[in-house]
């Protein structure tokens, strides 16, 4: 583990002034590490990762990525500053091949250096190099995440953001996600993982951070979140706080 490439502190993000969705996180992922992301549903992951991204309204806190500050630094430009992002619902291109879609993620990089970039993603996913001339629109869900993540990390980033990038994927599938994901780790980029498939993704994460209703409420290493009854009671520990069971008998 190096130095911490993404760091927001503090981070306070929601859709709507005054309803703040993201309840003040601070949260750091260096490179060459897995850091996962879990919580129930409608805890705020998706909202965080887009406040990492650029993508929604940040009312506090601040973010910096390898020591920069971007907390006013629109979408497009944190992409180029290093920071990609594959949101939850991803979008291929049905008519346009593999190859055409790394172009288009090649697209941000120096014209000289396009070429050697996209042959060496085609080594890092053997599966795509496979069906270059493939049309996106005939690949497998898996394969097509696979696409998508390949684009991101064309660019090379310093940090990959990934919301669920194994939804609806065949336990195979995600295996085979997750075995890229530890390539793209060990070239040293940091990686922060949004999942459901909470003990697929402990066996290869570092740390984790487990959201519950917009704050934290577990940050550490990833091992001791192995033990199913933990994650449980995290998962229902802000359930017990005294606001948030006004009402109920
Ligand atoms: N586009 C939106 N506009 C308003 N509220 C939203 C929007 N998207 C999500 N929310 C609300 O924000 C909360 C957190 O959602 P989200 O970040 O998607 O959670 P998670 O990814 O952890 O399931 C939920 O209460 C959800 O209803
Ligand atoms: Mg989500």
């Amino acid at each position: 583990m190096t130095k911490a490439l993404l760091q927001m502190n503090d981070v306070v993000a929601g859709y709507e002034k005054g309803l703040p969705i993201v309840r003040g996180v601070s949260f750091t992922a260096s490179g060459g590490e897995i850091v996962a992301i879990f919580g129930p549903n409608g805890a705020g992951k998706s909202t965080f990762i887009k406040a990492a991204a650029g993508l929604m309204p940040v009312s506090n806190g601040s973010m910096l990525l390898n020591g920069r500050d971007i907390t006013q630094m629109p979408a497009h430009l944190r992409a180029r500053a290093g920071l990609a992002y594959v949101p939850q619902l991803h979008n291929v291109f049905a008519t346009l091949t593999v190859l055409d879609h790394l172009k288009i993620g090649a697209a941000l990089l120096p014209p000289e250096a396009r070429t050697a970039q996209i042959d060496a993603s085609l080594t890092l996913f053997p599966d795509l190099a496979r069906q270059r001339q493939t049309l996106a629109g005939r690949l497998s869900g898996g394969q097509r995440q696979l696409l998508s993540i390949a684009r991101a990390v064309l660019t090379q980033p310093a940090v990959l953001l990934l919301d669920e990038p194994s939804a609806g994927l065949s336990p195979r599938m995600v295996e085979q996600v997750f075995a890229q994901l530890v390539k793209i780790r060990d070239e040293g980029i940091a990686i922060v993982l949004v999942e459901q498939h909470v003990q697929a993704a402990l066996a290869i994460a570092e740390r984790a951070y487990v959201f519950v209703e917009g704050e934290i409420a577990y940050d550490g290493p990833a091992a001791a979140l192995r033990n199913k009854s933990t994650l449980a009671a995290l998962y229902l520990s802000h359930a017990h706080r005294p606001a948030a069971t006004t009402g109920v008998p």
